[in-house]
């Protein structure tokens, strides 16, 4: 076993952290009844049976739909019906069974291209925020979800790459992806998703053990850049934690 990160809850399994998160997320909603609530979703694997839980019989009426507008931290660069489109992947985790009024689903304009999607999608951010600045004291989201990437990325935050250093853009392309599948990404960047009451890392699998590991060296992985107005959290299982 090796040091995790702070903020860190070692769960049995993947269903365990799934749960978990749908818990978060529920008392995320319930911290402010009646609000507009934003949600921004992660891509990749691991969030899928989470999205699919919250879909399903135990959280759907838990679940307050109507005032919930989800959106995205990051995609890739191809059509909405691509296998790796992370929109392709919420709306089949989600199923038919959520009921999310269609306006309240955020997507990625990656149609666009990299770089017009990126200021497109910072465009729709602004209009949904109301506001061109981020202001301290008022989040853009309530809750970010995030996975942790096997060479330590983080949305689609890449080590070594240009978009790391994005200070004041909400959404930057990224024409170069650090990781497999090697086609191009956008990506929320650092001030965008500190701009949370809330982050949680969902870190699953034996695979996620050397990033871990790495990060507990104190290695400067993207991942370990990312902040919150609030906790940041890692709901990680026991088979990442090495244990
Ligand atoms: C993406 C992501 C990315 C993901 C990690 C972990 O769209 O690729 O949002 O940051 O969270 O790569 O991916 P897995 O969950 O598939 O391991």
């Amino acid at each position: 076993t090796f040091a995790l990160p702070e903020g860190s809850e070692i769960l049995p399994d993947a269903e365990a952290v799934a749960r978990r998160a749908a818990e978060c997320l529920i008392a995320v909603c319930a911290e402010a009844p009646n609000e507009r609530i934003a949600i921004c979703l992660s891509g990749g694997s691991s969030p899928k049976r989470l999205y699919a839980l919250l879909a399903g019989p135990e959280y759907l009426e838990r679940v307050p739909w109507p005032r919930i507008h989800w959106f995205f931290g990051d995609d890739r660069v191809v059509p909405w019906d691509d296998p790796l489109s992370n929109v392709r992947m919420v709306r089949e985790a989600f199923g038919h069974g959520a009921p999310i009024p269609a306006t309240h689903l955020h997507f990625i304009p990656s149609d666009l291209g990299p770089e017009a999607g990126a200021r497109a999608y910072a465009e729709a951010l602004r209009a949904f925020y109301g506001a061109d600045e981020l202001d301290p004291e008022r989040p853009l989201f309530d809750l970010v979800l995030l996975g942790l990437g096997e060479d330590g990325h983080v949305a689609s935050l890449f080590p070594g790459k240009p978009a790391l250093a994005e200070q004041t853009a909400w959404a930057a392309p990224v024409p170069e992806a650090g990781l497999a599948p090697f086609v191009p990404r956008i990506t929320l960047t650092y001030p965008a998703l500190a701009s949370s009451r809330r982050a949680l890392f969902l870190v699953t699998g034996e695979a996620k053990q050397d990033p871990l590991r790495r990060l507990s060296k104190g290695a400067p992985l993207p991942a370990a850049c990312v902040t919150s107005r609030g906790a940041v959290t890692w709901l990680i299982d026991r088979a990442a934690a090495g244990q």
